[in-house]
């Protein structure tokens, strides 16, 4: 792989891509596109002009939600014309967003991380991310040094607010309504490489670098 190439992230909440997303970029020296830190940097963007439900992305989010199209596909829309190689995680998430992803680039690479629910759940409640730098860590299978306190640049560790169990579990049955036809739209494409998400983040890398190369 090169560092043009394109490669699309899909898996449930907490199955790990944004924790191998990063490795990803870092190998092969790609940018990172994800549309959950970008509405996370803009929780609270005035969107009451759609008329929907909510009138920020953020009380989608803090739902468990989806946002909604036209804001989701405006932000992937400015990443790609900035990006030359990418790594797209937590987008496509319909089988609209698939089509108008379509609409706009080529992608070389779809993977799909699989992880059992129960795996997902604790995951995702026990993650803990640096208020200052962003850095994720987990209580358990991957706690910081200081209980706490972020190891890269000694921040406060916070739980997000759509990671409590309630939410979480909101997110996964959004998750199998919404995004599950997507993963079977790209099985169908004959596009879509699997890897199993289990085990640790060195060895569910280990697995997609020997996809990809092999
Ligand atoms: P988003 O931020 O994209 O959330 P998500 O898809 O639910 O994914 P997560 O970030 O929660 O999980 P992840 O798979 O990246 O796991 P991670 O590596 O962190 O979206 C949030 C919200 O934004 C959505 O609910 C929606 O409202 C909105 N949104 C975003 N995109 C949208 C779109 N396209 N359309 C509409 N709305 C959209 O790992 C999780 C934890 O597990 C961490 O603590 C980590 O340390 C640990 N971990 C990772 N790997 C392992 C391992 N191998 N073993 C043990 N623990 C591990």
């Amino acid at each position: 792989m090169s560092d043009d190439h394109r490669v699309l992230l899909l898996g449930p909440p907490g199955a790990g891509k944004g924790t191998q997303g990063d490795r990803i970029a870092d190998r092969y020296d790609l940018d990172v596109i994800t549309t959950g830190d970008a509405l996370r940097n803009n929780k609270e963007m005035d969107i009451s002009e759609l008329g929907l439900e909510y009138d920020t992305p953020g009380a989608y989010m803090d739902a468990g939600e989806l946002v909604p199209d036209a804001v989701v596909n405006e932000i992937v829309v400015t990443a790609l014309a900035d990006a030359d190689g990418f790594v797209l995680d937590g987008y496509p998430r319909n089988l609209d967003q698939a089509e108008y992803l379509s609409e706009q680039t080529e992608l070389d690479y779809v993977v799909f991380l699989d992880v059992p629910e129960a795996e997902l759940v604790d995951r995702l409640t026990g993650r803990r991310v640096c208020d200052d730098c962003g850095a994720t860590f987990h209580v358990d299978f991957d706690p910081p040094a200081e209980q706490g306190v972020c190891d890269d640049c000694g921040g406060e560790l916070v739980q997000r607010e759509d990671d409590t169990e309630e939410t979480v579990r909101e997110r996964l049955r959004v998750y199998a309504e919404e995004t599950e036809p997507v993963v079977e739209h790209y099985r169908e494409l004959g596009s879509l490489v699997e890897v199993s998400g289990e085990g640790t983040p060195d060895d569910v890398f280990d697995r997609f670098v020997d996809v990809i190369e092999n």
